[in-house]
């Protein structure tokens, strides 16, 4: 089915490969049966007759308003993928017994479309969305699926609901696509029936007033938010809901987010819902960048590679995913070290970090003093390229380009 009103066109940043997809393709899956790769050709769209008026950009809560349409593709074991529909947003229908409700199979992705200077929308690097879902899947034993056709049938959603993606320069339509178990059974094995859904809508700027406001983190080794061995590395439903408690703890004690430690070792990993950087002087006078390697306890944002492949692209300091713990950390701090830590992610792109509560004592750190010249450096990088505001020269980032 074509689309009506087609107005600006909306593009992706492709990306073929990724340092952390580069592995050996994963493993064809036992629930990978069906004998239709949900293609976006068989797309059939069904269009809101009653659209919502669209709300003032400036007045944007995250995740709470939506558009009017939504994208669900059904899988069962039996007639493997239908066709994939665009549809009014809606409520779902789910069986009591879906498995989704009782055992978390359960998973989903986060990303952002951006009206551009030129009023065009951009999709930044959402192949690499593509793929981490994909891992999600499979480690959910949930059917597998074509990334570049769910792409497309993305891309196609956003098309249909482009009047939603704010017509501002510090607001975007985020995008969640999500996949659930639907089998209607209490016994806890695979799903046979299953349910891929995307929900759009729009949301604000990160950091309200426009400037950067650093955030103070609770460092507590009783928390754990992910563990070698466990799913730490894939964004399913079950890994976040556990944390919302800490959040709480972190809040009463007049702390912002939570740094996520792990071990007896106390290695410093994540921070909230953000990977995490270190930027300071090393013990040998050389400026280094530093974040946790992707070693089964973080997961692999799209945020953090695209630090990563600028930073090494501008090849001015070195670059290294490595662990770092909370002695490391402090000594450096004491030390006068350390020039700025931030957390890195979707929703902020960077987000400065202040302070650091541990063991009852607060640690300050010079962030905002020393700029933070980095994280606004990579901010207005990746922003610019959000909103096409300027060419993506190979240097940069190859894989970051801009292609209809
Ligand atoms: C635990 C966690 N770490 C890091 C990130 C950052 O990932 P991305 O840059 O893909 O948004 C997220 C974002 O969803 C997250 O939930």
């Amino acid at each position: 089915m074509t689309l009506e009103n087609s107005r600006a066109p909306v593009t992706v940043f492709p990306d073929a490969a990724c340092r952390y997809f580069t592995g050996p393709s994963p493993r064809p899956s036992p629930c990978a049966c069906g004998p239709r790769d949900s293609p976006a050709s068989d797309l059939v769209i069904e269009r809101n007759t009653a659209p919502s008026p669209k709300p003032d950009p400036s007045t944007l809560v995250f995740g709470k308003q939506f558009s009017d349409h939504m994208l669900t593709i059904d899988w069962s074991d039996k007639d493997g993928w239908e066709a994939p529909q665009i549809k009014p947003f809606q409520n779902l229908s789910l069986h009591p017994a879906s498995s989704a409700l009782h055992y978390s199979i359960e998973l989903f992705e986060g990303m952002k479309a951006f009206r551009g200077v030129d009023d065009r929308i951009r999709l930044f690097r959402p192949m690499h969305n593509m793929e981490r879902m994909h891992r999600s899947a499979e480690r959910s034993c949930l059917p597998l699926f074509d990334k570049a056709e769910l792409l497309e049938c993305i891309r196609k959603l956003v098309e249909v609901d482009q009047e939603w993606v704010p017509y501002s320069l510090d607001a975007s339509l985020y995008i969640r696509p999500t996949f659930i178990g639907v089998e209607p059974s209490l016994g806890v094995s695979r799903a046979g029936k299953a349910m891929l859904f995307v929900i759009v809508g729009p949301v604000g700027p990160y950091f309200a007033t426009g400037s950067f406001n650093p955030v103070s983190l609770l460092a507590d080794p009783s928390f754990v938010r992910a563990w070698r061995g466990g799913v730490g590395a894939y964004k399913m439903g079950g890994n976040y809901g556990p944390t919302i408690a800490v959040q709480n703890v972190a809040l009463q004690k007049g702390c912002q987010q939570v740094l996520w430690l792990y071990g007896e070792q106390e290695e410093i990993t994540e921070v909230g819902t953000m990977n995490l950087f270190i930027y300071w002087t090393a013990e040998n006078g050389e400026k280094e960048l530093i974040t946790p390697p992707l070693d089964g306890i973080i997961l692999p944002g799209v945020t953090r590679q695209s630090l990563l492949d600028l930073s090494r692209a501008w090849g001015e300091f070195k670059v290294t995913e490595r662990r770092m713990d909370m002695k490391e950390l402090l000594g450096a701090l004491d030390a006068g070290r350390v020039l700025e830590v931030f957390g890195a992610g979707t929703a902020c792109v960077v987000c400065p970090v202040g302070s650091l509560l541990y063991k009852d004592k607060t640690y300050q750190i010079p962030t905002m003093q020393n700029g933070p010249d980095l994280a606004k450096r990579f901010y207005k990088e990746l922003t610019d390229m959000q909103v096409g505001d300027r060419p993506h020269q190979a240097a940069h980032s190859p894989r970051v380009m801009l292609l209809s």
